[in-house]
């Protein structure tokens, strides 16, 4: 097995990624019985650090798991990773697991809740310098899991619908996929949200979506810009029609998509109110209302 540069937290130590170790018998890993949250690290600063532990906290909640630090010595767990790895750029996950039982019982009250978190080199779904050429990706068949089973409010890893969407965007030569409800409107992507832009009106999915946090970050850059943006039903034949689709990430902020089932979205490169936007939001990475450097974290001051 390989394993990338970074420093991971576990059982209470930080260790390397490569002894970074949980039991097989742990329920997090048999039954995808967890929560996690990822933000990232630009230039030595978290991005909106606050709001993925929010999401995190809540998220914990809703499965009920609880956390084994405060808010405060979380941060500041993510910020020691960061700091060990010696990363300038990074990609920064949370993870709190059922655990199991220390006497293997099936009663899921006895488990041991288990927090790990890692610092690893920053991930992207679409690299800087494939930004122009934008993303290929498909309107998957497959749906995804229905909120009223598994809520897609919480961060979770129930990614099968994701993993075989991705698989039918591979066999159909196209970079990622977006699935689709029931009723035919837009979902998201395996680690993304998805907008779309028709006649200068920006559109994105209002349910059955994670609550991104670069997602609430494209709402509010839309609204400094001045941008008219409706969250509501959006139909995935609007997708094929629309002037601009882009998608939103921790992993890769606000990305755009040039093609959708083959065919060119648009002019097939990036659009005017894509560019605006993902222009506002790598500017904004050492905004201190939305960012705090790894060092004022280490030394207790959470914000950002
Ligand atoms: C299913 C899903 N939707 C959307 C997102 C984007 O969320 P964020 O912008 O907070 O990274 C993610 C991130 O991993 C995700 O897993």
């Amino acid at each position: 097995m390989n394993y990338p540069a970074g420093t991971a937290y576990i059982d209470g130590a930080f260790v390397p990624m490569s002894e970074a170790k949980i039991s097989v018998l742990d329920w997090g890993f048999l039954h995808s019985d967890a929560t996690y949250d990822v933000v990232h690290v630009w230039k030595g600063r978290f991005f909106r650090l606050d709001s993925h532990i929010e999401r995190f906290l809540r998220s914990a909640d809703r499965l009920r798991l609880t956390l084994p630090v405060s808010p405060g010595e979380l941060a500041r767990i993510l910020a020691e990773c960061v700091a060990r790895s010696g990363f300038q750029d990074a990609y920064v996950e949370m993870v709190l697991t059922r655990g199991a039982s220390p006497t293997f019982s099936r009663d899921l009250r006895d488990a041991r809740h288990q927090l790990i978190c890692f610092a690893i080199p920053f991930g992207w779904i679409l690299r800087p310098e494939q930004r122009e050429a934008g993303l290929s990706i498909v309107l998957s068949d497959i749906r995804r899991i229905p909120p009223d089973s598994v809520d897609p409010t919480v961060k979770n890893y129930h990614w099968l619908d994701f993993v075989m969407g991705l698989y039918d965007a591979y066999d159909r030569g196209a970079q990622s996929a977006v699935l689709t409800d029931a009723g035919g409107n837009l979902a998201e992507g395996p680690g993304f949200n998805i907008f779309t832009v028709r006649q200068g009106r920006i559109a994105t999915p209002d349910r059955g979506v994670l609550r991104g946090v670069t997602r609430q970050t494209a709402i509010a850059l839309a609204a400094e810009l001045g941008f008219p943006l409706e969250e509501r039903l959006v139909a995935a034949a609007e997708a094929l029609a629309a002037d601009e689709v882009f998608v939103t990430s921790t992993a890769g902020g606000i990305m755009p998509v040039t093609r959708i089932n083959a065919a060119a979205v648009g002019a097939g490169r990036m659009g005017p109110v894509t560019r605006a936007l993902l222009e506002a939001y790598w500017a904004r990475h050492d905004d201190p209302a939305w960012s705090t450097s790894v060092d004022e974290v280490l030394s207790g001051n959470l914000a950002g």
